[in-house]
């Protein structure tokens, strides 16, 4: 009877340490986090120009994050604020046009406007960038995009119209959809529709959602991403614990990381990436033992 039990015990034992192993295999427990350029590498550039996926690149940062929007005539731009105002001279060229919304602008209008002086003299003339000429600027260095929906309630059926752009790019095809691109939101309708246009796309809930909803999100979510402020070792285990979409066990990408202290304590909460302005600060942080 004793040795029956020793054996039960043994085997339950055995079971649980190659389920343990089988998910340590599965998202790579132990590796270090990905390191994701936030608005490109946004302290050497402006942010979300084409300059500063070019300074994310001279760093040798294989991920970069931006934020698409729409103009008045329907092209896709990317921009973070809804209005132009802090990262352009909008103010100076369109004087009369308060609040200045990205939405209220035509691309023409929008590709006149200085998107780098306000960051310094150096970036004179950097413009905000159509999502086709970032794309193309990502894939040419080889990089990868987190690419974030941003403000799409102003936005009617933006999902499918970046799906579009993404396709017409290349960005949806195998090599793409298996490890280059992650579509991200703090809307989980607005990742719901991408989920369901492309269920092949992997998908980013921008936020913190209780434990108990994970469930719910994980139907059209692949990553949860919350503040690093939000974030602990026992919620990312909570979000570790359950499969997404794609049959893998939830990711957790966190933001906004700038300095080596907090990027050390969220890599000790087995975080999966850490979004940041600062990637080369991230970065050498990451490599101490
Ligand atoms: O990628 C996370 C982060 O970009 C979300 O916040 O406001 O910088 O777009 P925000
Ligand atoms: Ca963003």
């Amino acid at each position: 009877m004793h040795a029956r039990a020793v054996a039960a015990t043994t085997t339950a034992l055995l079971g649980a340490f190659a389920l343990l192993l089988l998910v340590h295999d599965a998202r790579g427990m132990g590796a270090r986090p990905e390191v994701i350029a936030h608005r490109g590498a946004s302290a050497r550039a402006p942010e979300n120009t084409l300059a500063a996926v070019d300074a994310a690149a001279d760093l040798g940062v294989r991920w970069v994050e931006t934020d698409v929007q729409r103009t008045r005539d329907g092209e896709l731009v990317v921009i973070h604020d809804d209005s132009l105002r802090r990262t352009t001279d909008v103010e100076e060229v369109f004087p009369g046009r308060a609040p200045w919304q990205v939405k209220d602008f035509t691309a023409a209008e929008i590709a006149r406007l200085d998107a780098g002086s306000w960051f310094g003299s150096a970036y004179a003339g950097a413009r905000v960038p159509t999502l086709k000429e970032y794309l193309r600027r990502v894939g040419h260095h080889h990089q990868k995009l987190l690419l974030e929906i941003k403000n799409p309630q102003l936005y009617p059926r933006i999902e499918g119209e970046t799906l579009k752009v993404l396709s017409n790019e290349g960005w949806l095809d195998r090599r793409h959809l298996a490890g280059r691109l992650i579509v991200q939101s703090f809307s989980a309708d607005s990742l719901r529709a991408v989920h369901d246009l492309r269920p092949a796309v992997t998908t980013g809930l921008l936020g913190k959602p209780s434990e108990a909803d994970l469930p719910r999100y994980a139907r059209f979510a692949d990553l949860i991403n919350p503040s690093h402020t939000s974030a602990s070792q026992s919620y990312v285990s909570a979000v570790h614990a359950v499969p997404g979409p794609h049959g893998k066990p939830l990711k957790v990408f966190v933001w906004t990381v700038d300095d080596a202290p907090v990027a050390c304590t969220v890599a000790g909460y087995g975080v999966d990436g850490i979004i940041t302005n600062r990637p080369d600060v991230v970065r050498q942080a990451l490599l101490r033992p």
